[in-house]
């Protein structure tokens, strides 16, 4: 084989009905269906050259990753080299232009950017399902990233059907995501182990098992752009996910006193009739999601509020995207 490099740009992603829970650890077959939104210019740029050396390696925002990190890496370079039926060890290098410990999950968006340049560089050209299904397994969440815009991931009764699609494009609601940010610490427990940990809590059972329902709503709301029917599904879904990692063995506490506040003022902020709303991932940090015509406001007012050190704004995100080297 000739070598061959390819260039991937793929969106982080936030959760409106959160993943939590594996069927299956390494297949990451998820206990539950997803939705989604990419977060437009929140990105991951990742290269992928396979060449004649020993090892692969990964460089990722200009420092060398090696141990555990890689692993991961080169266990989705394996899938595509057994794929493309090549041995060649391969450079990764990727960049994420959001701020390294902002809270913002990249994961998602640097899975999803890896399969997209890895297949490509081996000579693949993976249709939109198997690109989400290959992004899957490097992170859940990273299935998400790979169609654009509103994106629901069914949970599939095997390997093969747990693939992410589009359930309406960018242009379908103007919402947007200001990430408040309270704390900009790594986070203690990662989401590998929190997925592991999720079936100890007795709680988990009911939040699975009431998951069809949730989706059903928040799809509905996002075809209908209903913002009071999503705001009160979404905060749901976020304080059940929050119910499950609180209760599981060991117990996670992932919000702050900061994130709680920041809660407390959207809840009245909506009271005071205004289209707004949080969720919030496996950290300290609070989506607030709204609309265009209330993001300057609500920018403002999330900024005046103690312990809000900063505020990250994306609006909807396309699909991930190849590039020319380069490019980004
Ligand atoms: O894809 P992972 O393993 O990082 O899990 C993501 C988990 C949450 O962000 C908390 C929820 C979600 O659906 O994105």
């Amino acid at each position: 084989m000739t070598v061959s490099t390819a260039t991937g740009v793929a969106c982080a992603n936030i959760a409106l009905i959160k993943y939590w829970g594996n069927r299956d650890n390494d297949l990451r077959l998820p206990v539950n269906g997803s939705i989604s939104m990419n977060l437009d210019g929140l990105v991951t740029t990742t290269t992928v050259t396979f060449n004649a050396s020993q090892r692969d390696t990964l460089t990722i925002n200009g420092g060398e990753i090696t141990g555990k990190g890689l692993e991961r890496v080169s266990r989705i370079l394996d899938l595509i080299r057994a794929t493309a039926n090549i041995n060649e060890k391969a450079d990764v290098i990727s960049e994420n232009n959001f701020p390294a410990g902002a809270g913002i999950a990249s994961s998602a968006s640097a899975f999803a950017a890896l399969a997209l340049a890895g297949s490509k560089a081996a000579g693949l050209d993976l249709s939109e399902r198997e690109l989400s299904r290959l992004a899957r397994r490097g992170s859940g969440s990273a299935s998400r990233s790979i169609p654009g815009g509103f994106v629901e991931w069914q949970a599939g009764a095997n390997a093969e059907d747990s693939f992410a699609f589009s359930i309406a494009s960018p242009a379908q609601w103007n919402l947007v995501d200001l990430v408040a940010i309270v704390s900009a610490a790594h986070k203690t427990t990662g989401s590998t182990e929190g997925h592991a940990v999720a079936p100890t809590s007795p709680l988990q059972a009911a939040r699975v098992n009431d998951t069809p329902r949730r989706l059903e709503i928040c799809r509905t709301a996002i075809l209908q752009k209903d913002f009071n029917a999503l705001a009160s599904i979404v905060e749901l879904d976020s304080d059940m996910m929050h119910a499950v990692m609180m209760t599981s063995t060991p117990a996670l506490h992932y919000w702050k006193p900061a994130s709680l506040a920041v809660m407390t003022a959207v809840r009245a902020w909506r009271t005071d009739g205004r289209p707004i709303c949080y969720t919030v991932d496996a950290g300290a940090n609070v989506h607030v999601i709204t609309v265009e015509s209330e993001a300057r406001a609500v920018e403002e007012n999330l900024r005046a509020l103690a312990g809000v050190n900063d505020v990250l704004i994306a609006r909807v995100g396309g699909a991930a995207r190849l590039a020319a080297n380069g490019d980004s």
